[in-house]
């Protein structure tokens, strides 16, 4: 069992992310999509950034989570919420598809081949003819991957995303930003061929 799947790991979550949110990334998107498209979050968490993305889009939120999922079903019992694993995607059999797909600080729990299975799941779920977008936030770096809490932390930087990115997708954006030190994370967007 992992730290988000424990209660005490998601609290312990709850308190280290005070004061943190997606506003930044999640504005960027409004770039490409038209209000109403559909989007697809993986890794919810408390779900501040799906409160932000279901202002203007019909979402999906999604974890691998149980106590995440059952956190923010009982206060939007409104919200559609499916339990996934973000390298797979798999539990989206028969879903029509999304305009684009989210994330913000979950992929870099992925190694180079995983993060790559993630991004090929991902284009398998683009909508056919809608906006084709990718959009998420990793930790930004050239480093080797840390270990903390049990959870394996991996850095990215463009040469990594372009060498993890399938046929059928382009990463168009590439920007360090800062959370908690200077450019210490990187917004990464990649659009359908
Ligand atoms: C940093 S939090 C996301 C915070 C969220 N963006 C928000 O608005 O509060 C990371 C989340 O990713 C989830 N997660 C980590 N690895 C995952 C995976 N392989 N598949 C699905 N969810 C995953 C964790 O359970 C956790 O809820």
């Amino acid at each position: 069992m992992g730290f988000y799947d424990t209660k005490e790991g998601v609290e312990q979550y709850l308190s280290m992310a005070e004061g943190y949110d997606g506003r930044a990334l999640v504005d960027r998107l409004a770039e490409y999509l038209p209000e109403g498209a559909r989007v697809l979050e993986l890794g919810i968490g408390p779900g501040k950034d799906l409160d932000m993305l279901r202002a203007r889009y019909a979402v999906v939120g999604s974890d691998y989570s149980q106590p995440f999922l059952d956190r923010y079903r009982a206060a939007h019992p409104e919200v559609a919420l499916v339990q996934l694993d973000a390298q797979t995607l798999a539990g989206l059999d028969g879903d029509p598809g999304f305009d684009a797909i989210y994330s913000n600080k979950v992929l870099q729990h992925f190694g180079p081949e995983a993060l790559a299975e993630s991004l090929a799941s991902q284009l398998a779920h683009l909508r056919e003819g809608g906006a084709g977008v990718l959009l998420h936030g990793l930790w930004h770096g050239d480093g080797e991957p840390e270990v903390h809490a049990g959870m394996t932390f991996h850095y990215v930087d463009r040469a990594r995303l372009e060498a993890a990115t399938p046929a059928g997708l382009r990463l168009a954006v590439c920007e360090p930003y800062t959370e908690m030190e200077a450019d210490d994370s990187v917004l990464a967007i990649w659009l359908r061929d």
